[in-house]
C-alpha cells in the first residue's frame, strides 16, 4: 500500500518560484507519469518527493505521513535517474546490492536479493560483469535493479530512457509496463516522450511554469482537453488551430465560421460563446482528411514529410494558418498543390477567448467506460467529474512555455 499525497507544494530557489502551489493524489498502484516542457519543474517535483530538494511550503503525504522532514532513505521511495552513473569497480550484484551494503545487511543475504532482482530483470547470466561490459539496456536495468533490491514503496523515475537509442526505448518501455504489472507498486515517472506517457501512464499530470494543467488517464487527455495548451501539447503532431466566429449556439452544438467563409458545427454545451464571439478551432492531425467532395477548405501544400506508413502535409490554409494533415502513406500530394481539406466538426475542440475548453456535449466513448481494470472505480471516474465541474469555473488564460 503506498499513496502519495501533494498537498499545496510550492517551491522557491532563492526569490525564483518554480513549483507554484502542486496539488496532488496518487492512489496505491497508479503508475503516474509527470509531462511538461523543459523548466516547467517535473525533475524538481520528483526530487521533492524524493527528498533530494526541501519543500519550501506545503505538505508531502506518503500513506498518509507527513514526509517533509523525513531523510530520503528513511521515506521508502527508490529514484532512478536518466543518467545511471553505476559504480565501473563493482559488478552488477554488487551495484544493484549497494545500498544493502550501506544499511548493513549481511553478504549473504545482499547476494541473495541481488539474484531475486536479477531473475526479474532477466540479469541473472550477467551478475558477474561489470557496467563497462554491458548494453545501455543492461545498464539502466541495473539502476532500476538497484532501486528494485531496496523494496521501495514507490518508485520516482526521471527520464530513465532518454538515454537509449529508439529500438531499446521500446524494450525498455515494454519491460517497466510489465514490471509495474507484476510489482504492483505506485509509480511516478517524468517524460518527454509522448508515446511514454500515453502508454504507461494511468494517470497523466500535464505541468507548466510549475503549476499543474490538466490530471487525468491518457485519453481523457486526448479527448478532453481542458484547454489550449493541454490541447496543444498532448499529441503528435501538435493539434491544429484557428481562430474562428461564433454565428450560432444550439443545445447540440455550436456552429463557427472558418477563415474561408465555411461553417461548422461543434458539438459542444451551450455555454460560454454567444453569437459573435472570437472562438478558437481546434483540430488534430489525424482527424483532417483530403477529399475533394464537398471540402470545407482549401489550402496549399509547403512541405511534404512522408514517413512511410503515413504522409505530413504542412498546409496553408485561408487566413493565413498552417495546418498539419496527416494524409495516408501512399498520398500523391507534392509541395504547390492545391488541396481539398475536410474537417468533420464532430472531432474538433472548441475554445473560448480565455483558452478553456468548451466542453464536449458527450464524453467519448471509450473514457466512459473503465479504461484500466485494476485501477478502482473511484479513481478514473472521479476526476473526469471533477474535470467537468472544473471545467465551468473560470480559469485563467494558459501560459506561455517558460
Ligand atoms: N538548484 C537550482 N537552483 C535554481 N534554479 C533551479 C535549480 N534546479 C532547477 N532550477 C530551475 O527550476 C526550474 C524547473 O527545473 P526542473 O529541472 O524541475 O525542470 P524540468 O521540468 O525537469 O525540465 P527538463 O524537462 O528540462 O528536465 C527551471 O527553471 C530550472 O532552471
Ligand atoms: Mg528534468
Amino acid at each position: 500500500m503506498a499513496t502519495v499525497t501533494l498537498r499545496d507544494i510550492h517551491k522557491t530557489y532563492v526569490d525564483h518560484e518554480v513549483i507554484k502551489g502542486v496539488d496532488l493524489d496518487i492512489n496505491d498502484q497508479e503508475f503516474v507519469v509527470f509531462v511538461g516542457p523543459s523548466g516547467c519543474g517535473k525533475s524538481t517535483l520528483l526530487r521533492m518527493i524524493a527528498g533530494l530538494e526541501d519543500i519550501t511550503s506545503g505538505d508531502l503525504l506518503v500513506d498518509g505521513d507527513r514526509m517533509n522532514d523525513v531523510p530520503p532513505d528513511k521515506r521508502g521511495l527508490a529514484m532512478v535517474f536518466q543518467t545511471y552513473a553505476l559504480y565501473p569497480h563493482m559488478t552488477v550484484a554488487e551495484n544493484m546490492a549497494f545500498s544493502l551494503r550501506l544499511a548493513g545487511v549481511s553478504k549473504e543475504r545482499r547476494m541473495e536479493r541481488a539474484r531475486d532482482v536479477a531473475r526479474i530483470l532477466q540479469l541473472e547470466p550477467l551478475l558477474d560483469r561489470k557496467p563497462g561490459k554491458l548494453s545501455g539496456g543492461q545498464r539502466q536495468r541495473v539502476a532500476i535493479g538497484r532501486a528494485l533490491v531496496r523494496n521501495p514503496k514507490v518508485f520516482l523515475f526521471d527520464e530513465p530512457l532518454s538515454n537509449l537509442d529508439a529500438a531499446l526505448r521500446v524494450q525498455m518501455r515494454l519491460e517497466l509496463s510489465g514490471l509495474h504489472e507484476s510489482l504492483q507498486s505506485t509509480m511516478i515517472y517524468v517524460t518527454h516522450d509522448q508515446v511514454e506517457a500515453m502508454t504507461l501512464a494511468d494517470k497523466i499530470v500535464v505541468l507548466q511554469g510549475g503549476v499543474v494543467e490538466q490530471v487525468g488517464s491518457p485519453l481523457e487527455l486526448y479527448h478532453h482537453p481542458r484547454n489550449l495548451f493541454v490541447a496543444g501539447f498532448i499529441g503528435s503532431p501538435k493539434m491544429n488551430f484557428m481562430s474562428v466566429q461564433t454565428v450560432g449556439v444550439q443545445d447540440s452544438g455550436t456552429t463557427v465560421r472558418l477563415p474561408g467563409d465555411a461553417t461548422i458545427t461543434v458539438p459542444v454545451q451551450p455555454r460560454s460563446l454567444s453569437a459573435g464571439d472570437r472562438a478558437t478551432l481546434g483540430v488534430r492531425p489525424e482527424h483532417l482528411r483530403i477529399d475533394a467532395n464537398n471540402p470545407t477548405l482549401m489550402g496549399e501544400v509547403l512541405v511534404v514529410e512522408r514517413l512511410g506508413g503515413e504522409t505530413y502535409l504542412y498546409v496553408k490554409i485561408a487566413g493565413g494558418d498552417t495546418f498539419i494533415v496527416q494524409a495516408d502513406g501512399d498520398s500523391r500530394a507534392n509541395v504547390r498543390d492545391r488541396v481539398p481539406i475536410t474537417i468533420d466538426g464532430n472531432l474538433c475542440h472548441l475554445f473560448d477567448p480565455s483558452g478553456l475548453a468548451i466542453p464536449k456535449a458527450e464524453r467519448h466513448h471509450l473514457i466512459t467506460v473503465q479504461h484500466h481494470p485494476e485501477v478502482s472505480l473511484k479513481q478514473t471516474e472521479a476526476p473526469l467529474e471533477q474535470t467537468y465541474e472544473q471545467q465551468n469555473q473560470p480559469h485563467p488564460i494558459p501560459r506561455q512555455a517558460e
